[in-house]
């Protein structure tokens, strides 16, 4: 079977195709003739996973999965939700997003927060998602060099390290993201 994976990021595409196996074939954008950026501007996370899976589908007719992920804190009321690459602005600079994020959570009790991961996939028009969820909490500083975006600051329920703290592998067993693709994995295996 052949599939894209509507990323622009290389490492996760090799990451998933490992984990497909021989059965499947994964094609980058480029692959299939997208160059363009593709549109992201719903309001939700799984809006925007399935906005993107629509897009290639319905432009290229070519069976594809596209992912987004935000971090939800609750005493934010879900904030910066699926605006969590551009909290601090159209920088995406993770430096000043964990910095705005820990002054809004200033003085509050409650810091507990999960990173969500919705995947669509559109599997010849017939679309499916699956969810990722992990919870945890925002210290209040950062902790760690590892991974990216809001891990230096985000330590997973049961766990006494951040997601900065920990191996890759072992973040990827626990996170959000490796949650959803399991699925995906599991779903795409089934119906090989
Ligand atoms: P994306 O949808 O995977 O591009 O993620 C959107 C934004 O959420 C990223 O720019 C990061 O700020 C944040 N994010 C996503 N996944 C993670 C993660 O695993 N750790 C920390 N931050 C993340």
């Amino acid at each position: 079977m052949t599939l894209c994976f509507a990323t622009n990021n290389r490492h996760k595409l090799e990451e998933i195709s490992a984990l497909l196996g021989d059965n499947f074939t994964l094609k980058t954008l480029k692959e299939i003739g997208c160059a363009e950026e593709i549109p992201e501007t719903r309001d939700t996370i799984a809006g925007n996973a399935n906005q993107k899976a629509e897009y290639i589908w319905e432009n290229y007719q070519v069976s594809c999965f596209a992912d987004d992920t935000g971090l939800e804190v609750d005493a934010l009321n879900g904030e910066p939700g699926v605006y969590s690459a551009r909290y601090a602005g159209e920088e995406r600079s993770a430096a000043a997003n964990m910095k705005r994020l820990l002054a809004n959570l200033e003085g509050k009790k409650n810091r507990q927060a999960q990173f969500r991961t919705v995947i669509t996939l559109a599997l010849d028009g017939v679309y499916h998602d699956f969810e990722g969820i992990v919870r945890g909490e925002i210290l209040t500083e950062p902790r760690g060099t590892g991974g990216f975006g809001y891990d230096p600051l985000f330590q997973p329920l049961g766990y006494d390290r951040t997601f900065a703290e920990m191996p890759m592998d072992e973040k990827g067993t626990i996170s959000h993201r490796g949650i959803a693709f399991a699925k995906l994995i599991a779903f795409l295996k089934s119906s090989a």
